[in-house]
């Protein structure tokens, strides 16, 4: 598929073989991504996006390629060249080129590459209707905080999941719900909206942040057990792709249809979106 490509500061497509076998990103993961939404060729929650990669790139000590102002113009330029109106843009950036060593020279230049692609957003059939989840140990790193490219758990997890008939993984860690494959994950009890607090075991999604401002003071950031998975009044998640998503079945078990906490979101996030 032919797409625009940006990479370290030009314009071409993702027909062009930019990257080189010794990328630091391609060798040891060392790399972060972002995911953002366009509709209409506007940017949703660019400045968001922008927080969560500079926070990564600070972390695992990459240079940020840009400033503020860059980014978001080059995110601009990306959507302007694009063809179609809808659909995401892929961002990464790795810590740059160098003979193969773990021990990383502290001077490299960071690797900076950035796409559009088109993308089937869901529809309102499948908002309403939702999807299933397939519960899996996280094996994943302990710094889940940063968006790292280090998703290969997170890869076969989903796949693991997928061959049991689920749209999506469900990270459970020992007794605790973590998060989802690629989604933050929320139940809703007794009028409560409940989903993990922030720390290094799970990713602090932009939608979570948007669901949660959105939902106000009904919202508890607590871990969640296993046992509270069975008698909650409502389960959903979020992503940028998804927005928030009900969950009508987890593991096979028990149907269960939108209920109304979830629609209510689901409406205030396009409206949201719809002005951004
Ligand atoms: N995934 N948790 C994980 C582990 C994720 O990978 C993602 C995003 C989210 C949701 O974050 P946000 O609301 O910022 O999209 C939560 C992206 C979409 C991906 O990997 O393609």
């Amino acid at each position: 598929m032919t797409d625009v490509l940006y990479f370290n500061g030009r314009f071409t497509t993702t027909d062009e073989r930019v990257l080189s076998v010794e990328d630091r990103g391609f060798l040891f993961g060392d790399a972060v991504y972002e995911v953002f939404k366009f509709l209409g060729k506007r940017p949703i929650f660019l400045a968001d996006h922008w927080r969560r990669l500079s926070n990564g790139l600070r972390t695992i000590e990459i240079r940020n390629p840009w400033e503020e102002q860059m980014f978001a113009s080059t995110m601009r330029e990306l959507l302007e060249r694009t063809a179609f109106d809808d659909g995401i843009v892929y961002i990464e950036v790795s810590r740059g080129e160098s003979e193969r060593a773990h021990f990383y020279p502290e001077d490299l230049t960071p690797t900076a590459v950035a796409f559009s692609r088109r993308y089937k957003f869901p529809d309102a059939a499948k908002k309403e209707r939702g999807i299933r989840l397939i519960t899996d140990a996280d094996l994943r790193w302990k710094h889940c905080d940063v968006k790292s490219v280090n998703l290969l758990a997170n890869a076969l997890s989903k796949k693991k999941a997928q061959r049991a008939g689920g749209d999506e993984v469900l990270f459970i860690d020992g007794d605790i719900v973590r998060e989802c494959g690629s989604s933050s994950f929320f139940i809703v009890k007794n009028g409560r909206v409940i989903t993990h607090p922030l720390d290094c075991h799970i990713l602090p999604g932009v939608t979570r942040d948007h669901a949660i401002a959105l939902a106000g003071d009904i919202v508890e950031q607590r871990e969640i057990s296993v046992r509270e998975l069975e008698d909650a009044d409502e389960i959903f998640i979020t992503s940028t792709t998804l927005g928030v998503m009900p969950v009508y079945q987890i593991d096979g078990g028990a149907m269960r249809a939108r209920g109304p906490i979830t629609a209510d979101l689901q409406r205030r996030l396009d409206e949201e979106e719809s002005r951004a």
